[in-house]
């Protein structure tokens, strides 16, 4: 706020932060730790002439610069995606830190949100869910990071827009944000979150309990010397990868993705032991698994969809079903078809991946980001390399519509603010 405007009007500035509560419904879906609560107390909205504030006033606000920043809105479902420069910066709580974002990583949830009218809840919003950047403020009870750190982020929290990622300014509580790894640059640092958190969340839901977990399942616990095959459907993807390169530092013997051969080389320099063609019948690719694994696959992963997680729910039942091993079948996109033949899931766990626990159980994120970071920094696991790059907000719109036309073939979509 400039000394000048504050001299021409002293006492009418008061009214204009404006403070709301939350309402039951972000209250309950924003952290559920109360350490964090008194953040989502003080959120900002914009203020309009309908508060009873004069258009002079709102003019007064409106050039507060030190209080606005430019976001990228959805006001509506029918109209585009549009440039705010005049947006609040957020509030910051005592764990959190407001972060400047540099780069931004692009998801496909952030075009599918908008364009099939789901996880997006009043007006305007604000999509993205990753990024990297630098450290510009930090809450009293910040121990972990200061001013000028680089950071990068995942947002899982997604409807507490204050940690969304296509603004300007995010704020995130510090103990889930990753300092930025050696191995790791900014840039690519922007794309690693999601699928980082999503491939963790998989190995979360196996049991394997890599992230040193007070929680887990000791019944189910799959010890190192049982973490025998693991088979991925859609191993480039940005989660895929990362599964299959949290199964090779957990131990797994046979890492198999089905994908594209083009990503052979790729595939196996991060931990596939074995590459199955994406494009061939679903018979051909069963004898080849069979000829790999003669006594069955103990766990299948889909990254892809609900007929590829059919496929995989039959790759489980190959081999020998009549022992007692485990067999687990995580879903990251979709379940198994409601018609499959109920039969092939007699001896399967289905499970489905949620990777809110990042943010609402603290404990378990730090634990995650602590574990994950150590991984990057060592090089035991890598982020995406194979960049394709977009500049500003405007960035932003043409990136989300390249990433809905073409796709991403291993490959991270990245904005620079
Ligand atoms: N449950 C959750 O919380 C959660 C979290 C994050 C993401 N997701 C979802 O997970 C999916 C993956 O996300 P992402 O960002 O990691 O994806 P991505 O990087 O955009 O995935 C693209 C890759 O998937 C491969 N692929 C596409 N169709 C395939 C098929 N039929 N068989 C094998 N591979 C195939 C492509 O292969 P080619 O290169 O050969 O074309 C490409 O390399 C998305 O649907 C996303 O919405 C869910």
């Amino acid at each position: 706020m400039s000394t000048d405007t504050l001299s021409r009007e002293p006492t009418k500035l008061e009214p204009v932060t404006l403070k709301r509560k939350f309402t039951e419904d972000e209250r309950s879906n924003s952290s559920s730790d109360s350490d964090s609560d008194s953040k989502v107390e003080s959120k900002k909205r914009r203020v309009s002439p309908e508060d009873g504030i004069t258009e002079t006033e709102l003019h007064l606000v409106e050039n507060d610069t030190d209080d606005l920043q430019t976001a990228l809105v959805i006001k509506s479902f029918e109209e585009p995606f549009s440039v705010d420069e005049k947006y609040p910066v957020p509030d910051l709580g005592e764990h959190e830190v407001l972060i400047e974002n540099k780069f931004i990583g692009l998801n496909p949830i952030d075009w599918k949100g908008k364009k099939y009218r789901f996880g997006v809840y009043s007006f305007p919003w604000i999509q993205g869910r990753e990024s990297s950047g630098v450290v510009k403020k930090v809450g009293s009870k910040v121990a972990n990071l200061a001013t000028g750190d680089e950071v990068f982020i995942a947002s899982t929290s997604y409807r507490d827009l204050r940690t969304s990622t296509f603004q300007q300014y995010s704020i995130f509580d510090s103990r889930l944000v990753w300092k930025l790894p050696k191995n790791v640059s900014l840039k690519e640092g922007a794309g690693v979150g999601v699928g980082l958190v999503t491939a963790s969340s998989v190995m979360e839901e196996l049991n394997v309990n890599i992230f040193e977990n007070e929680d887990f399942d000791k019944e189910q616990y799959i010890s190192p010397e049982d973490r025998d095959s693991i088979l991925i459907w859609g191993g480039s993807s940005g989660v895929g990868s990362y599964v299959i390169q949290l199964a090779k530092v957990a131990g797994f013997k046979k890492i198999i993705s089905v994908s594209s051969l083009k990503h052979e080389k790729f595939l196996k320099d991060i931990g596939a032991t074995h590459i199955l063609d994406r494009f061939k019948e679903l018979d051909e690719l069963k004898k080849e698994l069979h000829e790999i694994l003669p006594n069955g696959l103990q766990i299948g992963i889909d990254v892809v969809g609900k007929q590829t997680s059919d496929h995989v729910i039959h790759f489980l039942n190959l081999g020998d079903n009549n022992n007692d091993s485990t067999k687990t079948f995580v879903g990251v996109v979709s379940m198994p078809s409601k018609d499959l033949d109920s039969e092939l899931l007699k001896n399967i766990e289905v499970k489905q991946v949620l990777i809110k626990k990042f943010h609402e159980n603290v404990k378990h994120g730090e634990n995650l980001v602590r574990v994950t970071h150590d991984l990057l920094d060592s090089g035991k696991i890598v982020s995406q390399k194979n960049l394709k790059l977009y500049s500003g907000f405007e960035g932003i719109i043409s990136g989300l519509e390249d990433l809905e036309k073409y796709g991403a073939s291993n490959e991270k979509y990245v904005v620079e603010l």
